[in-house]
């Protein structure tokens, strides 16, 4: 049987931007700007996101289409059968414990996406409400793991389908649906009056806010952003046709990633302003203050019905790739039918998402390194083993492929002219800039 693919140029690009886009723009992006100097951070993850990640995008670009396998054979091919496939199997195994925990926030914005449907968020004269709310929703045992099954339960739907007519095509869809609303989010929400300081609080920059910690944070935030550091863009590059070009559909993965960020952070911060509320709330923002803000605005109904809608689908378009990740494996390397690994994978993400979800309520004694259990895998895998798996995979790339290799990958056999001038520049910054940088930023972060 002939290897799924990507159907058309267009599809593989909103299915790599759908992997990229995800609750890390909506969710995660305003309240780490929130908590790190606003504009000042804004401007290191920029630098940090062209700088550094997309050389790595490019090199797991570079080692899905080259191989066209599953991860983990990518690595095993690729170095001749050496021990660097144990970082493949590596590849694949972080995406299932990411998808894990991003199901219960998946299925958190289920929950949010159904109240708001029946216009709950209106008229509550006090935050205070909405945090009460939030808190008895997400430390009750059965909601909060009945919104993570339907979740799941949607992702794997969507992958057990296929590349093409499963994966592509959702993203196909909901990419510019989610553009739409968020973009419209944007717009009415620097109209309303004193939205200008929340404008202010995204682009004037504090730079001494920025600390080793800060740029440790848009460092992990970059990488999670755009899907690094696992096996999620190899897996899609694999799908890719040799025809396109690697350079161009990586930088227009980021740059798309980069815009939506940024329309979130003017979707969400002028209206919390407008409503003279504090941004620095934490992951709170999106599930206490936007709902008082949505009850407060006109028409709020409506845009809390599209937001959390937009939440939903970022989350999804995202949570897919993951899951695919591990489906490629099973399919490929231990021969599973694709909806027999999709019901394993599932049931495995199940409980270790359960307990994720568990650990907000009946389990949150529970504390590791002074946290729960979800927060233990939320900052293991974003600012240890993402940064760990774009290390390795630039090193990968840098000093275990020939650079003839890499070159004929990178430049479709030499055809491509501008993607071999640029050679230069991309082969010094994956083997000399991204693995110090990397190590550097990691180790600052930690001091
Ligand atoms: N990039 C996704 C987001 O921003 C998260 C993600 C991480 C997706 C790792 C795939 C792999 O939400």
């Amino acid at each position: 049987m002939s290897r799924d693919s990507f159907g058309s140029r267009f599809g593989a690009l909103v299915a790599m931007a759908g992997s990229a886009v995800g609750l890390g723009n909506l969710w995660r992006f305003p309240y780490l700007v929130g908590e790190n100097g606003g504009a000042a951070f804004i401007i290191i993850y920029i630098l940090l996101s062209f700088i550094i990640c997309l050389p790595i995008f490019i090199s797991e670009f570079v080692i899905g289409r080259r191989s066209q396998k599953n991860a983990f054979a990518a690595f095993r091919d690729l170095s001749g059968g050496s021990a660097w496939r144990w970082v493949g199997l590596f590849t694949i195994i972080v995406p299932l414990v990411v998808l894990s925990y991003y199901s219960v926030i998946g299925g958190w914005s289920v929950e949010y996406l159904l109240k708001s449907v029946s216009f709950s968020f209106t008229g509550e004269a006090s935050q205070s409400v909405f945090h009460s709310m939030f808190t008895d929703f997400v430390s009750s045992t059965w909601a909060p793991l009945i919104a993570h099954t339907a979740f799941l339960l949607v992702t794997t739907l969507i992958v057990i389908v296929g590349i093409k007519d499963g994966i592509e095509k959702f993203s196909k869809v909901m990419m510019p649906l989610l553009f739409f609303i968020v973009v419209a989010i944007a717009i009415y929400s620097m109209t309303l009056p004193g939205a200008s300081a929340g404008l202010d609080y995204l682009f004037n920059p504090d730079f001494s806010k920025i600390t080793g910690k800060a740029i440790a944070a848009a460092l992990g935030q970059a990488f999670f952003s755009l899907s690094l550091g696992f096996g999620t863009i190899m897996t899609y590059a694999s799908y890719v046709s040799k025809k396109e070009n690697i350079m161009f559909q990586s930088a227009a993965t980021a740059v798309s990633d980069l815009m939506f960020a940024l329309i979130a952070g003017m979707a969400i911060m002028p209206a919390v302003f407008a409503f003279g509320l504090n941004p620095q709330s934490g992951p709170g923002l999106v599930f206490e203050t936007l709902p008082f803000v949505f009850g407060q605005m006109p028409a709020g109904g409506v845009v809390a019905i599209l937001f959390f809608l937009a939440l939903l689908v970022a989350a999804l378009t995202s949570s897919i790739s993951m899951l695919e990740v591990a489906v490629a494996y099973l399919v490929e390397e231990k021969k599973f039918s694709r909806l027999w690994a999709c019901v394993v994978l599932f049931a495995v993400c199940w409980v270790v998402g359960a307990i994720c979800s568990l650990s907000f309520g009946p389990l949150s004694d529970i504390k590791i390194d002074g946290g729960n259990i979800f927060d233990f895998f939320d900052n293991l895998s974003s600012n240890i083993l993402m940064t760990l798996g774009s290390l390795l995979t630039v090193l990968f790339v840098g000093w275990r492929l020939k650079k003839t290799d890499v070159y004929d990958e990178f430049t479709n056999g030499g055809t491509l002219s501008r993607n071999a001038r640029l050679f230069g520049v991309l082969w010094f910054l994956i083997r000399y800039v991204c693995p110090l940088a990397i190590a550097a930023i990691f180790i600052s972060g930690l001091l």
